[in-house]
């Protein structure tokens, strides 16, 4: 199948949250099973640091009365084609923000439409989030493509359709009052990040307002579980970190704590029980129960907390604020940093993530396979990844609550700062932890069945025949010309 994911993120690339780890790693494996998978993006001002881009552009197009150019280039350690769209509106080293944002990212949807009409025509358009929303709304004129909505952040629904009808054409036959509704109903199929997520926006706590549209088009909606990347999350092979370790040598994580410690400035102690959160600083994680507990929690304890990310100025000034107060047991790094990041997953014993919402969740995943045991609350995609110990039956994979207050939040962390002290239990719930299985091997296959009947064929004819898995695992590094698919042929530079 000839699939294009456009989006705005796509690790390594450009990341900001955890929608650019799916679309920097579901493509490579969904064409490691044989099928023609691209990524269409912005050309951002800093992508020419990170990867070589082709000089000359392979096509130029022009939407909402502005001439582009298209540049290609691969994601980095695979094969999977990336198109760029180059416009100065993108050449500012950000990727979200700024006045024009909502004109921006229409008129790179805009873009990317253009560009499957005249260049790849590919047989689905993936689209992923309210940026790419306006492309299954354009499409409906093409029923020769078909379109599948991802959402990964329903809170961000995208410009009113007042003003895209200030920025550009909405067409007659368009439904919805922003782009968000108007990708949900024009899209073939909608699907988010999770099983539960998926059931829990249809219902007023979780719909952000468009729970009775998407309990209509329920027929449509599923909910597919995000994966992650094992090869590059493995604690064996990991560059960043000062040990490696496997489920067998686990005692290595010491070592890995107190280089964490020394590098963040806390106090050395192997013994200490250490909290880490590494994620985005905004209120669908939770920070306003953490800034409740924090205080009483380091008091009445030996813990540490170690705390990863930016965001909202409010959240930073006040976790800021709190790392003065408790210097050498709370280290606070408003930043965004890979190793760094790594470095706490390998290090900490356990891992921060109450969230308010939570349609998939990356982290908790990462943190799982590190060892690093999630202490979360029961919403969204971290219902389906985290399963609450239970040391009478030696079950379980972390330690979870229901309730979003502050006391729930505290009392599940003492718990599990309780259930650290009882070594050997602690090191069989790690071991469970880090036997799960977060590949996207089950994900990707879902994905092809959800594109397969959308194109009417059978899925099992869609997967990767065993007798042939060697031929595909060898790698294919040439730049991928327009399929044969393409009823037009690229015009010359
Ligand atoms: C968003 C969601 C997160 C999800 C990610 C990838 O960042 O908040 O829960 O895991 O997208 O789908």
């Amino acid at each position: 199948m000839e699939i294009l994911f456009v989006a705005a993120e796509a690790a390594p690339l450009a990341k900001v949250g955890g929608m650019g780890d799916v679309v920097g790693s579901l493509p490579k494996v969904l064409r490691s099973m044989g099928h023609d998978v691209r990524i269409f993006m912005p050309y951002y001002g800093f992508l020419p640091d990170k990867v070589d881009i082709s000089a000359e552009p392979v096509w130029q197009g022009t939407a909402m009365f502005n001439d582009f150019a298209v540049y290609e280039t691969t994601l980095p350690g695979s094969d999977v084609p990336v198109y760029l769209l180059g416009h100065p509106a993108f050449d500012p080293r950000k990727v979200y923000g700024g006045d024009d944002e909502a004109w921006r990212f229409t008129f790179f949807a805009n873009g990317a439409a253009e560009f499957a009409w005249n260049y790849w025509k590919p047989q689905i358009i993936h689209c992923h989030d309210w940026h790419t929303g306006m492309i299954p709304v354009w499409m409906q004129q093409s029923p020769d493509i078909r379109t599948v909505f991802t959402i990964h952040n329903l809170a961000y629904q995208g410009p009113w359709r007042w003003e895209l009808e200030r920025i550009t054409w909405c067409p007659w036959y368009m439904q919805g009052n922003n782009t968000m509704a108007a990708a949900v109903q024009s899209a073939d199929r909608v699907n988010t990040v999770s099983p539960t997520y998926a059931q829990q926006i249809k219902t007023p706590d979780y719909g952000e307002d468009l729970e009775g549209l998407l309990s209509f088009i329920s027929g449509k909606l599923t909910g597919i579980l995000n994966g992650i990347d094992v090869e590059s999350y493995d604690p064996a092979t990991d560059k960043y970190i000062a040990k490696n370790f496997t489920p067998d040598s686990l005692e290595n994580r010491r070592v890995n704590k107190v280089a964490i410690q020394e590098e963040l400035g806390l106090e050395v102690n192997s013994k200490a029980f250490v909290v880490g959160l590494v994620g985005r600083l905004v209120e669908q994680k939770g920070l306003d129960l953490i800034l409740q507990i924090l205080d009483r929690f380091l008091s009445y304890t030996d813990a540490q907390f170690i705390l990863l990310g930016t965001g909202d100025r409010y959240y930073e000034t006040q976790l800021w604020q709190m790392a003065s107060r408790y210097r050498g047991r709370m280290a606070t790094y408003l930043l965004y940093s890979e190793g760094l990041g790594r470095r706490i997953y390998a290090g900490a014993d356990a891992f921060l993530m109450p969230s308010r919402f939570e349609p998939c969740g990356i982290s908790q995943m990462i943190a799982m396979r590190y060892g690093c045991i999630p202490v979360v609350r029961r919403t969204g995609g971290l219902v389906d990844t985290v399963q609450h110990h239970d040391p009478e039956h030696q079950a379980g994979t972390g330690y979870c609550f229901d309730r979003y207050e502050p006391l729930d939040l505290f009392t599940c962390l003492i718990r599990a700062w309780e259930g650290y002290h009882f070594k050997d239990a602690w090191r069989a719930l790690q071991r469970r932890a880090m036997g799960q299985d977060f590949s996207w091997d089950k994900s990707a296959v879902d994905y092809v069945k959800l594109y397969s009947e959308m194109l009417g064929l059978d899925y099992r004819d869609q997967l990767p025949k065993p007798e042939l898995a060697p031929a595909l695992a060898s790698p294919v590094t040439q730049a991928s010309p327009p399929s044969s698919r393409s009823n037009q042929s690229p015009p010359s530079k």
